[in-house]
C-alpha cells in the first residue's frame, strides 16, 4: 500500500486544482475519481439510457470499460478506448454522473478500480466517498467545502474561459440540487469522514489549502 491521501467534498470545491498541486508536490499520482464517474455518464448518455432506469443502468455500466492513463502527469480517461478526457467536462455530463454515481453496481465496479490503482502507487485521490468509503485507512484525509455560491462563481468563471454559455444562478441551483442528491443517496453518501480535517477554502487562496494539506502529510 502507497500512501494514500484522499480528498473529498461537494461539487467546485476546488478539489481537482488542489489535489493536482499537492500531488505535484510530493511527486504522487492525481486519482479523479469524478472524471471516471463522468466517463460512465457519458456512456449512458450515448447510449439514450434514462437516468431514472436503475436496471438500465445496471445492465449499460457492465459495457463501459473505463481505464485511466497518464501522460506528461496528466490524467486521461478512456472510455472503451477512447480519449474522452475533454468530452466529460460539460454540465450535462456532470448532471448525469450525479444521479448515475448513485447506482450500486456502477459504484461497486468503479470503487474496484480505484482501490487497484492506490493499492500500488502514491496517490492523492478525489471525489465523495474517499476517506469514507474507497480508502478508509488513507494516510491523510481531508474534507474540502466552499459555500454554495462561492463554487458557482468558480465554476461560472472555468466554464467562460472554456467558451461556454452559462448563467451564475442556474449553475449555483444545480450546485445545490447535486449536494442534496451527493449528500443524501444511500450508497455512500457524500459526507465528511470521523477522522477528515475540514478545511472551507471560501476565504482561503489556493496556495494556502494545498500548503495546508502538505502540513498535514507531515
Ligand atoms: O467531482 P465531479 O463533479 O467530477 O463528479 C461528478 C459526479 O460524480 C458527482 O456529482 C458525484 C459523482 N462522484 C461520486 O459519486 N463519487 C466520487 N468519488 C466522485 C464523483
Amino acid at each position: 500500500m502507497g500512501f494514500n491521501i484522499a480528498i473529498d467534498g461537494p461539487a467546485g470545491a476546488g478539489k481537482s486544482t488542489i489535489a493536482k498541486k499537492v500531488a505535484k508536490e510530493k511527486g504522487y499520482i492525481y486519482v479523479d475519481t469524478g472524471a471516471m464517474y463522468r466517463a460512465m455518464a457519458l456512456y449512458l448518455i450515448r447510449n439514450k439510457i434514462d437516468p431514472n432506469d436503475e436496471n438500465a443502468i445496471s445492465a449499460g455500466c457492465r459495457s463501459a470499460d473505463i481505464t485511466l492513463q497518464y501522460e506528461r502527469g496528466e490524467q486521461i480517461v478512456l472510455l472503451n478506448g477512447e480519449n474522452v478526457s475533454g468530452l466529460i467536462r460539460t454540465e450535462e455530463v456532470g448532471n448525469m454522473a450525479s444521479v448515475s454515481s448513485a447506482n450500486k453496481d456502477v459504484r461497486t465496479k468503479l470503487v474496484e478500480l480505484q482501490q487497484k490503482l492506490a493499492a500500488d502507487a502514491d496517490v492523492v485521490m478525489d471525489g465523495r466517498d474517499i476517506g469514507t468509503c474507497v480508502l478508509p485507512d488513507a494516510d491523510v484525509k481531508v474534507y474540502l467545502t466552499a459555500s454554495a455560491r462561492e463554487r458557482a462563481g468558480r465554476r461560472y468563471k472555468q466554464l467562460k474561459a472554456k467558451g461556454q454559455d452559462c448563467d451564475l444562478d442556474t449553475i449555483e441551483k444545480d450546485i445545490i440540487e447535486r449536494d442534496h442528491r451527493d449528500m443524501t443517496r444511500e450508497i455512500s453518501p457524500l459526507k465528511q469522514a470521523e477522522d477528515a480535517v475540514l478545511i472551507d477554502s471560501s476565504d482561503l487562496t489556493i496556495g494556502q489549502v494545498v500548503r495546508a494539506i502538505l502540513d498535514l502529510c507531515k
